[in-house]
């Protein structure tokens, strides 16, 4: 996901905005450019690769002004190469760009028609190109801006820069978010609160559509009518200032580290001596007949997850899908279904789109977010923040056992008020849900012996993951987390499925990561494992003590768990799944925090 950012300074503005885009790498970018007004005159810097490329540059041709633009670039159109890097210009505008405009090849062939050819593969170029024409029509800066912005079909977050205007700089929203920073004689865009946060914390996050048109002593908002409006100025708490490792290697490492005390944050925030308490109006769940879960990645494996909850414990109907087909599919919503779903970054664009499509057909919107401001959470009726906190890793750790805490409460909320919990049943699950915290320090103290494993799975071209009942989507994350971030084939089963075709892969090369608490189905899930092991296969068993003492012996690798309620199963298991994937990568010296081709949130279809 590409990051914007740009400042109307008081001081030369390249420091700044390198600083900023350096605080947006965690989006996943594969270039970058800055682009200031100093003395009337636009000018630009781009460089391929990472911001220290970018760095280097400016050392040796420096770029003065006291305005200026920045983005971080992954490529969608076009190859990440210094032409296509942004700042794009055409004339005298320059503009920086995070989306999709799907209609550019429709403008490009009008604007050839006046005379304006393209000299970049990017459907960027085509905006500061209509911006020109329309100044060329004798549209002043601003005006030509919003024509611009009228005719662009897609999703986009804008800024825009223009050629003898140091007091000006244009943004715009639709689909990717935007914020307005205020500063003292300072005006800010950004992609988000963190890319401003050493500027300012006070923050306008620009709604659906809006444009606003910043100089320093403020910033004028208009809606898509073009109606003036006046947007909240929000001051941002620093913790989304405070991004930093904490000492630890990665910022993955980190947010798994932090998982005892944001899961505390979360309960904190949604239980009570009288039990859960839901934000807002809560949500009744005796009136719902189904719920359907819709979400992208580990989100959807969180929802994948709670399936089992809302089914076992409050004998809910769930259906449960990636957004990217179920927005096409276009599925029936029965009536008395409510609509949830879950997204860390809350702009992830097919879950955003599932929710557009459940707007008129569900009984309810429920957004399970990590930040309460993103779009998801704004268009859903009601917004379940998880509290997580700042995630930055783009492989989700902490926001995905928050998620999995939260939809467990919503289980349980649900089970209570549809007759199938007690008051005394659920003060004794919300009791072990108080205690998990200290289970996940406790696993945490495995961490080096789960190195020890992931330094040996560092060696294999494929990695299978078993899993029964709920540690079966847990058993997917497993693999997610491996594949994205080790670059390793990985795939997860179903451990009843192995007969039915998967056991053909079956061979002394092929780890089989197992995850299995003593649980009821930890006997059938054992007989998979000696068919596994019975064709050579080396198996990395996942338990507890009691599983490690009854199949411990014939496992390659055993990783033994604290116990745990096997409802809270799925929770604590996923720290061992993220830990071995965590070392596999650190073992392959693979990118881990910004592993290839990935972004920290997919704004883009
Ligand atoms: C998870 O490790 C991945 N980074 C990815 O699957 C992510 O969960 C997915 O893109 C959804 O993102 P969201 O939660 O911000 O919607």
């Amino acid at each position: 996901m590409c990051g914007i950012v740009g400042i109307l300074g008081t001081h030369e503005v390249a420091p700044a905005l390198v600083e900023a885009l350096r605080r947006l790498e965690y989006r996943g970018y594969d270039s970058a450019g800055i682009a200031t007004v100093n003395e009337g005159r636009l000018d630009r810097r781009r460089a391929v690769g990472k911001l220290v490329n970018l760095s280097d540059l400016l050392v040796h041709d420096p770029l003065a002004g006291k305005s200026g633009i920045g983005h971080t670039r992954w490529a969608t159109h076009g190859a990440p190469t210094e032409g296509n890097a942004h700042p794009h210009r055409s004339g005298p505008v320059a503009v920086v760009h995070n989306g999709i405009v799907e209609n550019y090849k429709d403008l490009r062939a009008e604007l050839a028609r006046h005379g304006l050819t393209p000299h970049t593969d990017t459907d960027t170029e085509t905006i500061a190109m209509l911006a020109q024409h329309h100044l060329d029509t004798g549209m002043a800066p601003v005006e030509a801006a919003f024509a611009t912005i009228d005719k662009l079909e897609g999703a986009f977050a804008l800024a825009f820069l223009f050629d003898g205007e140091e007091d000006l700089m244009v943004g715009a929203r639709k689909g990717s978010p935007l914020a307005v920073g205020h500063g003292d004689g300072e005006m800010y865009l950004g992609s988000d609160a963190i890319a401003l946060a050493p500027m300012t914390n006070r923050i306008t996050y620009l709604e659906e559509g809006d444009r606003a048109v910043l100089t320093r002593t403020g910033a004028t908002i208009r809606d898509a009518e073009g109606r003036a409006v006046t947007r909240e100025v929000r001051t941002i708490s620093m913790d989304a200032a405070r991004v930093d490792k904490g000492g630890h290697k990665h910022f993955m490492a980190k947010e798994i580290a932090e998982q005892p005390s944001v899961l505390s944050d979360t309960l904190n925030a949604y239980l009570t001596q009288d039990g859960i308490a839901l934000p807002g109006p809560g949500i009744d769940f005796a009136a719902l007949d189904r719920l359907t879960i819709t979400a992208c990645g580990t989100a959807y494996l969180a929802g994948f997850t709670a399936k089992y909850w809302f089914e076992q414990i409050a004998r809910l109907p769930v259906d449960v899908d990636v957004a990217s087909e179920f927005r096409y599919r276009e599925p029936p919503i029965p009536p008395r279904t409510a609509a949830l779903f879950i997204s860390q970054s809350g702009e992830t664009a097919d879950t955003l789109a599932a929710l557009r499509y459940c707007r008129d057909k569900a009984t309810a919107l429920y957004g399970v977010v990590n930040v309460p401001e993103s779009s998801i959470a704004r268009e859903s009726d009601l917004a379940l923040p998880i509290h997580a906190g700042v995630e930055i890793g783009v492989a989700s750790t902490k926001a995905f056992t928050c998620q999995l805490t939260v939809l467990l409460l919503l289980a349980l909320k649900a089970a209570e008020q549809r007759g199938h919990l007690t008051p005394e049943a659920r003060d004794k699950v919300l009791a072990q849900l108080r205690a998990l915290p200290g289970v996940l320090n406790t696993a945490l103290g495995r961490d080096q012996h789960i190195e020890a494993v992931a330094q040996e799975l560092a060696e294999a071209r494929d990695i299978l993951f078993l899993g029964r009942g709920a540690m079966y989507p847990l058993a997917h994350e497993g693999a997610l987390k491996l594949k994205e971030i080790s670059y390793i084939h990985a795939e997860a089963y179903a451990s009843g499925e192995l007969k039915h075709g998967p056991i053909a892969l079956i061979d002394q090369h092929v780890p089989v990561v197992v995850l299995a608490p003593r649980d009821g189905l930890f006997e059938k899930t054992v007989s998979n494992m000696q068919e596994v092991m019975a064709r050579g296969g080396k198996v990395v068993l996942i338990t507890d003590a009691a599983g490690a003492e009854s199949a411990g012996a014939e496992a390659w690798k055993v990783i033994q768990m604290p116990e745990v309620p096997d409802l809270l199963a799925p929770i604590l298991y996923a720290l061992p799944a993220q830990l071995l994937a965590y070392h596999t990568a650190v073992a392959k010296g693979t990118d881990v925090d910004q592993p290839r081709n990935l972004a920290k949130s997919v704004t883009v279809e």
